[in-house]
């Protein structure tokens, strides 16, 4: 494979970039320096969506850079989603505020309010009615898509997986906080959990088993059921895992990208082959 000295030079200016971005997270202490340690994951995941629309990942990931970059990136972006939802979940349930319209007025944080936001675009390719059990195999502290799904949508039976005890408390916390008890969870790990009874399985860019959550779904799945992926695109595969070796049993009927300021990802939409 060759690659034009454009090309190559390009990969350099952003190993160079990404490398700083490295520097100055490893220089600050990121647990007692939150604000600064925000501020530059910010700068850095739109950085990631920027170079996303204009260079050749496909370049950059022969870059002998790129396994570390992966490595340490993804590994400091769990911390980074981790911490904003934990504050959010935090920053509402000490706020007292009770008497609001819709939940997006409870969400302060860009991070989080642009998650929710996006939401309606996320979950366009499905099918939702009344019926249908909803079953998220994953929440967080702060449980953002559950909250757009049960003021947004007719859905009533949606379940919730988490194998993080801290998530489970803090969105367990938050959900009674807000009164919503009719919604059910379950700490397991969604490789693990049985989706016999799932209408609908709904897989976000954060988690990083998407493949093996599917392949755990199709031991059981009901013929018509639905799952939707978030998958990252380009630059964003530094900081999250994208779907990949996907079953010949999953028949995609929607595939299509989804890129704000701070994500770019495609939403895929796997169904049953009936034969
Ligand atoms: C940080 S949240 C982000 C989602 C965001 N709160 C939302 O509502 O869209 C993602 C959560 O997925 C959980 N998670 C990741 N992989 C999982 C798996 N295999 N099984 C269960 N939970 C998982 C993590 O513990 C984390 O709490």
């Amino acid at each position: 494979m060759n690659f034009t000295p454009e090309q190559i030079e390009q990969v350099k200016l952003i190993s160079d970039k990404l490398g700083n971005f490295k520097e100055e997270l490893l220089k600050i202490d990121y647990v007692h320096n939150k604000p600064e340690f925000f501020k530059i994951m910010k700068e850095f995941r739109k950085y990631l969506v920027d170079i996303s629309k204009e260079c050749d990942f496909e370049v950059f990931k022969h870059s002998k850079n790129f396994e570390d970059y992966r490595n340490f990136f993804t590994e400091i972006n769990e911390y980074y989603v981790r911490s904003i939802e934990a504050m959010q979940a935090l920053s509402v349930m000490t706020q007292w505020i009770h008497n609001f319209n819709h939940f997006s007025e409870l969400i302060d944080k860009d991070f989080v309010r642009e998650s929710f936001i996006r939401k309606e675009k996320e979950l366009a390719p499905l099918k939702l009615s009344k019926d249908k059990k909803f079953v998220m195999a994953w929440s967080g502290p702060f449980p953002e898509t559950l909250l757009y799904i049960y003021e947004n949508t007719e859905i009533e039976n949606i379940l919730w997986l988490d194998y993080n005890h801290e998530a489970i408390y803090m969105s367990g916390e938050l959900l009674n906080w807000l009164g919503l008890d009719n919604i059910s969870f379950k700490h397991v790990d969604a490789i693990e959990y049985d989706y016999k009874d799932a209408d609908i399985v709904s897989i976000p860019i954060f988690v990083p088993l998407k493949t093996e959550i599917i392949n755990q779904a199709i031991k059981t799945w009901k013929d018509d059921i639905q799952i939707l992926v978030a998958s990252p695109k380009w630059f964003l595969n530094l900081i999250y895992k994208p779907l990949c070796n996907i079953t010949p049993r999953a028949n995609i009927t929607y595939r299509e990208d989804l890129s704000t300021d701070f994500i770019y990802q495609e939403i895929i939409k796997i169904e049953k082959f009936k034969f």
